[in-house]
């Protein structure tokens, strides 16, 4: 591999060309995949180029569905996209598993965003507090501008505080802004008014006569969303007499029930376990949230701290049977949007939104959470009942026996001769041949 300059400056055949002459021996192959997966309709395609940098082709990632979901009495059928098998089914069975058991309730607990000017100013910290809290509403006041849309859509600054950090880091102060984006992620709402706000904070410092000239100078350091959001949080629980769980996989209700919670009490106790245990969460939680267009990274990044809140990593779901019931909830930060961004863009954020009847970002919420409980739950009723592996190895039988060319025939006396032997390629091919199946 060679450097290259200029490169973000070639066209799209110039890039491919260049890169594939890095790599001679696949040079064809690597120019057919790049150009097969552009899309025929050229708009569309100019469209994906624009989203990113130094595009080549696209990424394709299936885009399916989990029906019957009924969240606060309303059905939806939800759109995931995801890479990883078995997490769609597990979905789908724990939303039909709980439609007969009540559905699932979701709740928004708030939705304040946090964004942060980070600046070091040097003197005496009382002072500045006072002076602060008489430059408060000039500050909220100057950027009035960039909130007055946001007012008329009911959200806008909630509050504004100044931070002392000067035990962490010497002369180290914030300004917290808390805000109000209702259907928008935010993240640009957020940025501009901390971006204006921090000139305006450093001129009004700059010209306080009642300071020394050296408490005048103040540094700002950087400007910029927090995507950590505690109080942007939502609630989803399924709940139903212990008996009503029914026999689960061959175990009885009360054992179930009893399995169940142990397995959530050990995610609490253990972040070996909580990792996995979350990871479970997350693949229901960021396939809804790559179907519509929102951030997975900041997600991720928000629940795993939020996980790690009380300084111990742990589940993000809890159990409760208390008499006689049965209680699964999940609570977690999730700032999504479900206007701007990628929503308008891509066509299959548009169908996904559409699909679930346009929500806003509060609905978007509490959908998504309710995704996650039931991944978490199909994740952990497997785990305790008829361990993972099983639902795993049917999918991973019907992927060996595609890549084998098997017809449907051969599809059907695999899955009775594999029903309770381990799949591996070699056993599943040697199943074909020694059958005379294999193609
Ligand atoms: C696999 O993607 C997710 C699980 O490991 C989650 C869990 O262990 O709870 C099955």
């Amino acid at each position: 591999m060679r450097p290259i300059s200029g490169f973000s400056k070639m066209t799209k055949d110039e890039k491919i060309k260049w890169l594939s002459s890095q790599f001679e021996g696949e040079a064809a192959s690597l120019v057919k995949t790049m150009t097969d997966f552009w899309h025929q309709d050229q708009s569309i395609q100019k469209k994906f180029d624009e989203f990113s940098e130094n595009t080549l082709t696209n990424y394709y990632l299936p885009f399916g569905i989990a029906p019957n979901f009924m969240i606060n009495e309303k059905l939806y059928a939800i759109p995931m996209v995801i890479e990883e098998s078995s997490v769609v089914a597990a979905a789908s069975l724990s939303a039909k598993y709980w439609l007969s058991r009540g559905g699932f309730k979701a709740k928004v607990h708030s939705m304040t965003k946090v964004g942060q000017v980070h600046f070091l100013w040097q003197g005496d910290t009382e002072k500045l507090q006072r002076f602060f809290e008489t430059k408060k509403q000039d500050l909220t006041q100057s950027v009035k501008d960039l909130t007055f849309n946001m007012e008329k859509r009911g959200g806008g600054i909630e509050d504004l505080e100044l931070v002392v950090m000067t035990d962490k880091i010497e002369n180290y102060y914030q300004l917290k802004l808390k805000c109000r984006t209702q259907d928008a992620m935010g993240a640009n709402f957020i940025n501009s008014i901390l971006e204006e706000m921090s000139r305006v904070w450093k001129r009004l410092v700059g010209h306080e006569a009642s300071f020394q000239p050296f408490e005048r100078e103040l540094e700002v350091v950087m400007c910029i969303l927090s995507n950590y959001t505690p109080d942007c949080v939502v609630e989803a629980w399924v709940e139903c007499p212990i008996e009503d769980l029914g026999e689960v996989n061959g175990m009885s209700a009360s054992d179930f029930a009893r399995r169940f919670a142990t397995a959530v009490n050990i995610a609490k106790v253990d972040p070996s376990r909580a990792v996995t245990h979350n990871k479970g969460i997350m693949n229901g939680i960021d396939a809804v949230i790559l179907a519509t267009g929102n951030d997975f990274r900041a997600v991720e990044a928000c629940a795993h701290a939020y996980a790690a809140q009380d300084g111990q990593y742990r589940s993000l779901s809890d159990v409760s049977l208390v008499n006689g019931s049965f209680r699964f909830s999940l609570k977690l930060p999730l700032a999504l949007g479900t206007v701007g961004g990628l929503t308008t863009l891509h066509p299959l954020v548009k169908t996904s939104l559409a699909i679930l009847e346009n929500p806003s970002a509060e609905e978007l919420m509490k959908i998504t959470a309710c995704m996650g409980l039931a991944q978490n739950f199909g994740a952990v009723k497997s785990l305790v009942t008829t361990g993972i592996q099983k639902g795993h190895m049917k999918l991973h039988l019907l992927n060996i026996l595609t890549r084998l060319g098997a017809d449907d025939n051969q599809v059907e006396e695999a899955k009775i001769f594999f029903s309770d032997k381990v799949v591996s390629f070699t056993e599943v091919r040697n199943f074909l041949q020694s059958n005379n199946l294999a193609q």
